[in-house]
């Protein structure tokens, strides 16, 4: 089995922060989201995996990602010119794939439970399909399997129909008026039929190759689609808001580790993860909690599901539910929350008010408030 990540694209739901950088690579608790995918499917024991990225992102891509071997895969990197779609990578892919069945996975997605599970599933249910002849032993083997999960706005997503038999009847990608709450999650299992499903749709009326139509193509050419329903939380963290639901999430699980250093008029209390050479000086920071290496807080409050990353400044202020991206500077700002702070940013107190601060801003601002 072989891994397929998808990280290209424009982001543009996350602009001002994509103007400068790919969106796969925003941290969540100070880890890429990327990395995540990458590292579930190390555990999945995918090791051969293939990085679809856009030309104006992908050196960034590259650069933080390496070889894989700081992940213990391999990685072939394909290059999609233009964002015509996720069936249209499945397309570019098809040296790098060849006949074998993979995982295709949205590098902005996310998912609590282990990406083992559904590949070990897929697995099984094709192994296991034994019906009297050859013949019909591969006409009732899954060709694909679907993940879905219940939303509360299905229209935002790709959104599946499930027959009485419990079968994937019909599927429809962002519908105005959606058959049920079953969105498709950003994870596919695929045997080689898809590629003769994805050369064979047209594009959508947003002018991409449509994965959910491929998947309907499967389904009319009389495949089995199986789907799974998600127990544990899943995100799309394109979008801010589901963004830092995902860093809550996410900080939620950490281990407490204090290995920066704290003064004597400084706390750490609860789950916080205060990196090596991180530095407190007359400030708390409350769990759960991340500060990166070279972050220096001084005089300042950090509250709960804050991310903050490397080398950033806080000075008197108060932070929570943000996450802050590396080099950021943040000062005499009373109380930033729900916000995501692009690097090397300057956030700066003014004289004016509310005192409340909610800000999306980019990379490279330098912004003075209240
Ligand atoms: C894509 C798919 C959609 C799926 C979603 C999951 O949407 O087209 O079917 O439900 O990912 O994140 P997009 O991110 O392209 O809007």
């Amino acid at each position: 089995m072989k891994g397929l990540i998808l990280s290209g694209g424009a982001g543009t739901r996350l602009r001002p922060i994509t103007h400068t950088s790919a969106k796969q690579l925003v941290p969540i608790a100070n880890k890429p989201i990327l990395f995540y995918g990458i590292e579930d499917m190390a555990e999945a024991g995918i090791t051969e995996i293939g990085i679809i990225i856009a030309p104006v992102t992908g050196d960034e891509i590259r650069e933080a990602v390496g070889d894989g071997t700081q992940f213990g895969v391999d990685v072939e990197w394909i290059v999609q010119d233009e964002p015509l779609g996720l069936a249209h990578c499945v397309l570019i892919a098809r040296d790098f794939l060849g006949d074998d069945d993979f995982v295709m996975y949205l590098g902005d997605n996310m998912l609590e439970q282990d990406l083992s599970g559904f590949v070990n599933g897929f697995h099984r249910s094709r192994t296991d399909t034994l019906s009297p002849t050859l013949e019909e032993s591969v006409r009732d083997m899954p060709s694909a399997q679907i993940l879905l999960a219940e939303v509360d706005d299905p229209s935002s997503f790709g959104v599946a129909e499930i027959g009485p038999d419990d079968e994937v009847v019909r599927l429809v990608e962002k519908p105005d008026d959606p058959p049920s709450n079953l969105a498709l999650v950003g994870i596919y299992l695929f045997d080689s039929s898809i590629h003769e499903a994805v050369a064979s749709i047209q594009p959508s009326p947003r002018g991409e190759l449509e994965i959910t139509d491929a998947i309907q193509w499967l389904i009319d050419d009389g495949r089995r689609v199986c789907h799974e329903v998600l127990d544990g939380w899943w995100i799309d963290t394109g979008k801010k808001d589901p963004l830092l639901e995902c860093n809550r999430l996410v900080l939620d699980i950490l281990d407490r580790s204090v290995a920066g250093e704290v003064d004597d008029r400084s706390s750490v209390e609860g789950r916080v993860v205060l990196e090596t050479g991180a530095r407190l000086v007359n400030s708390t920071v409350r769990g759960p909690a991340v500060i990166g290496a070279g972050t220096i807080i001084t005089d300042s409050h950090i509250g709960p599901y804050s991310s903050i990353a490397v080398d950033c400044v806080v000075n008197a202020s108060e932070i929570d539910n943000s996450v802050i991206l590396r080099r950021a500077t943040i000062t005499d700002v009373p109380r930033l929350t729900d916000s995501l702070v692009g690097r090397d940013t300057v956030v700066t107190r003014g004289d004016s008010r509310p005192r409340a601060t909610r800000v999306m801003i980019g990379d490279h601002c330098n912004i003075e408030i209240e």
